[in-house]
């Protein structure tokens, strides 16, 4: 169990990808770890668009201010679930998402895959880019790719990367 413990530790946020594809049977495997993920009710609301042709990809990274990276990935991983901002909708939408997001990227991470999410700032141009249906959303597109530079996978987290434990557990009362 220490190998997860690890890649909890070790991973890092990687946003410059070596211009070659993933290996075939480590993209299946990345998206299959999302689709483990537990979910509220078990209801699996989630769908995943995989991208790898590169106009498309360029085109993805307008999805926000922050999205750049995705141009330059091997390939992307976009989360698509029914709209959570409708009156009604629950929040565990997002957090189901979420699960499912980091057990792609650690599935990645133990691949010597890198990833970044990008958060979709711009939905219409998601929903373009992709065909997503009218009933559905688009918050967070995932980057995936071998590091530019391997040493991404060793760099240590930056200093007070991650606020200290102390700070932020609270024992029995806030
Ligand atoms: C919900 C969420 C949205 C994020 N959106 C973006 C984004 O749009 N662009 C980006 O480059 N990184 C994005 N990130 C990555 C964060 O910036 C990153 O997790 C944080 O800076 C810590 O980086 P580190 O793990 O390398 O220390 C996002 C992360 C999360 C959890």
């Amino acid at each position: 169990m220490s190998d997860v413990w690890d890649a909890i530790r070790g991973k890092r946020m990687v946003r410059r990808f070596a211009d070659r594809l993933l290996r075939p049977e480590h993209l299946t495997r990345i998206v299959d770890a999302g689709r483990h993920a537990g979910s509220s009710k078990n209801k699996q609301r989630w769908d995943f668009v995989v991208v790898e042709d590169r106009a498309r990809l360029g085109a993805l990274a307008k999805v926000g201010p922050f999205a750049d990276h995705v141009g330059g990935a091997a390939a992307a991983v976009a989360l698509v679930t029914p709209d959570p901002t409708v009156g009604g909708a629950s929040l565990s939408l997002v957090w189901d998402a979420g699960l499912a997001a980091e057990n792609m990227m650690l599935a990645a991470w133990e691949l010597g895959v890198g990833s970044c999410p990008a958060t979709v700032y711009e939905q219409s141009v998601a929903r373009q880019v992709l065909g997503i249906p009218e009933d559905r959303w688009c918050g967070y597109v995932l980057s995936f790719g071998y590091p530019a530079d391997p040493e991404d996978m060793t760099r240590p987290p930056k200093a007070g990367g991650r606020r200290p434990l102390d700070e932020v557990i609270h024992r029995e009362t806030w």
